[in-house]
């Protein structure tokens, strides 16, 4: 007699059944997918991430909550993003939380960050700090051309509104078309003391400029016929306003929707 009658005589024809079915079902079960732990388990998400690498924006500030929504599509495609203060400040040894947390969130990005003092520490696989000084265009161009194309720009260095429209109007026309800027910590626009102004008019501090914007994104419909589009009427497509934190999207701001010509005779002089 073969093993198999001998087993199938011994248990008996209804346990031989019970045992085919039982193996049929273990077989078809699919394997249970293999849960992602530790840091792999929150890399979708920004503000667990920005806790876990000890980055202000989140917490003290919330500005990871915006930088999802702005960022998400961006997650596994290969591009550069720099930003502009590492953190730490002279302190030694000190900086490069939000720098590890971007590398952590674009597994596929090129992470690089500049700063007023060595952050060299900070390098490792795909991120690369350089020393620069965001008040000087020479600086700033040369981190840039280190660089090569630049996809994201985040400025979250001295805060100060000079700065921050030095470092805009060097860094936004070497910004990749589709690219987004991004600018930090804009209440300093409102503090004297960081060379900003209690008046919300005055036209030198960092909100005034980035508010400014916001008319060039019309500037099709003015009815001056002379106007002579800047750069960036021609080359911001959207700016997003949060509490303390502004995005700005390049792409070619002209939709042709012109109505200069019908403007002119409205306002027509009799
Ligand atoms: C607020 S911390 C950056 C925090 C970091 N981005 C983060 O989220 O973890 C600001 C950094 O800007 C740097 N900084 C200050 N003035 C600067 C300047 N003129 N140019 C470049 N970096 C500057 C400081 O050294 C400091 O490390």
């Amino acid at each position: 007699m073969s093993i198999r009658a001998t087993v199938k005589s011994a248990l008996g024809e209804k346990n031989v059944r019970l045992l085919r079915r039982l193996k049929k079902r273990l077989l078809s079960k699919r394997p249970e997918p293999v849960k992602p732990t530790g840091l792999e388990a929150i890399s979708d998400d920004l503000n667990k991430l920005a806790l876990h690498f000890k980055t202000d924006k989140w917490g003290a500030h919330r500005y990871t909550q915006h930088y999802q929504r702005h960022f998400a599509h961006l997650k596994n495609q290969s591009f550069n993003l720099l930003e502009i203060g590492i953190g730490g400040y002279n302190r030694a040894g000190q900086g490069g939380a939000s720098l590890r947390m971007w590398k952590q969130f674009f597994p596929k990005a090129q992470i690089f960050g500049m700063d007023i003092q060595d952050k060299s520490f900070v390098d490792e696989e795909r991120i690369t700090t350089f020393i620069g000084d965001q008040s000087d265009p020479s600086s700033l161009n040369a981190v840039a051309d280190k660089i090569g194309e630049l996809d994201i720009i985040i400025d979250d260095g001295s805060h100060r509104s000079p700065h921050v429209l030095t470092t805009f109007a060097t860094l936004f026309p070497r910004l990749k078309d589709g690219g987004i800027y991004v600018v930090e910590d804009t209440q300093s626009s409102y503090w004297p003391e960081w060379l900003g102004s209690e008046d919300r008019d005055a036209p030198h501090t960092s909100m005034a400029m980035l508010k400014r914007l916001t008319d060039g994104l019309n500037y099709e419909e003015f009815v001056d016929e002379n106007y002579q589009p800047s750069y960036t009427d021609l080359n911001v497509v959207a700016v997003h306003f949060y509490h303390n934190l502004v995005f700005i999207e390049k792409g070619r701001n002209a939709e042709g929707t012109n109505k200069r010509s019908a403007l002119k005779q409205r306002y027509a002089k009799s």
